[in-house]
């Protein structure tokens, strides 16, 4: 049987039955915001390259942390901004991520707190693993980053994302957090982290743009799916919890392969230039900005996503309680 006895416009006459068969729904559950937190108190200070995202100092933070989860926003996921950058900073017990982290754990004990472990926004030099004669030295790195991890499990996070992408580092990091008592966490690995001109606005808001080379010895190669599934296995091999994709837009198929052929839970990172590209269009007037925000934020749920990292997550999250999606 075909046309006419079967019409698919039957199913899409008024709003009642399109929300009976839709086949995907996001939810504020899905949503996870990232943070940048710098020193000093009462700062507020906006990101030029990412219209309404800020940096805020941790008493602003926390300020900022108490509304989104009034938004009723489960989680963030912090980066850190130091004033004076050095291989050892990120792993310092009173660092600025550590610091944000207890502040937010003392005041709002019910918001998941996730940190990036990762050494570009705290080196000189913006590499994300040690540097030695110019080059990212890969094992060096693990043991930083398995410092840096266990500082953070320390300051109370909830749940330790390793950004980096050096090999090895998701075993290194759960060893490290089992033998110190810190089974329970979880390590949501950037699995299939690409080497995206899409995050070009984070390295204004994180300070973290490589001083010399780029990031494609260490990060993958866009033209590459099966590669992923290869890190994807690795990762969930050495104990990864969950397995993320970034960026998101560009890699809807890498995410759909990821959740199709393994079973852990699947994260999706919707970066800067994502979310930097839809607030410049909706600015100039040319696109409808809600709209395409959640079509997008769908389209990733739609691929396979679990979790959806985005700056979009409290204006999504203000939609989605209002019954718009
Ligand atoms: C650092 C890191 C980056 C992002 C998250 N962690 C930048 C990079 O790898 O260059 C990008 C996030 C975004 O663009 O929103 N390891």
């Amino acid at each position: 049987m075909g046309f006419p006895e079967i019409r698919l416009r039957r199913l899409r006459a008024n709003g009642s039955i399109r929300a009976m068969v839709q086949e995907t729904r996001l939810s504020v559950d899905n949503l996870i915001m990232p943070l940048f937190v710098c020193e000093g108190t009462g700062v507020k200070s906006p990101v030029g390259s990412m219209p309404g995202v800020n940096r805020f100092s941790v008493d602003l933070l926390v300020e900022e942390c108490r509304q989104l989860e009034q938004l009723g926003i489960r989680s963030v996921l912090l980066f850190g901004i130091p004033d004076v950058k050095g291989d050892h900073v990120g792993y310092d017990d009173n660092g600025i991520v550590q610091r944000a982290v207890r502040a937010i754990k003392a005041t709002i004990g019910k918001l998941f707190v996730i940190t990036d472990v990762c050494n570009c926004e705290y080196s000189e030099h913006g590499h994300c693993g040690i540097v030695v004669s110019g080059d990212v030295d890969n094992d060096l790195s693990l043991e930083l980053l398995s410092k840096q991890a266990l500082s953070h499990a320390n300051a109370g996070s909830d749940m330790i994302a390793p950004s980096d992408m050096m090999d090895g580092r998701i075993g290194v990091i759960r060893k490290v957090l089992d033998t110190n008592g810190f089974s329970n966490i979880p390590v949501m690995s950037y699995a299939a982290k690409y080497a995206s001109a899409f995050y070009g606005p984070f390295r204004d808001a994180a300070d973290c743009a490589p001083q010399f080379g780029d990031r494609k010895t260490y990060q993958m190669n866009p033209a590459n799916v099966r590669e992923a599934l290869r890190e994807v296995e690795l990762d969930i091999s050495e104990g990864a919890d969950v397995v993320m994709v970034k960026p998101a837009l560009s890699y809807l198929d890498v995410i759909h392969q990821v959740k199709q052929n393994f079973n852990v839970p699947v994260a999706a990172y919707n970066v800067s230039g994502e979310y930097s590209m839809i607030k410049a269009a909706a600015a100039n007037g040319w696109i409808n900005e809600n709209s395409v925000m959640m079509e997008m934020l769908l389209s990733i749920k739609r691929a396979g996503a679990d979790m959806i990292i985005t700056y979009f997550a409290a204006q999504a999250a203000a939609l989605l309680t209002k019954g718009e999606r």
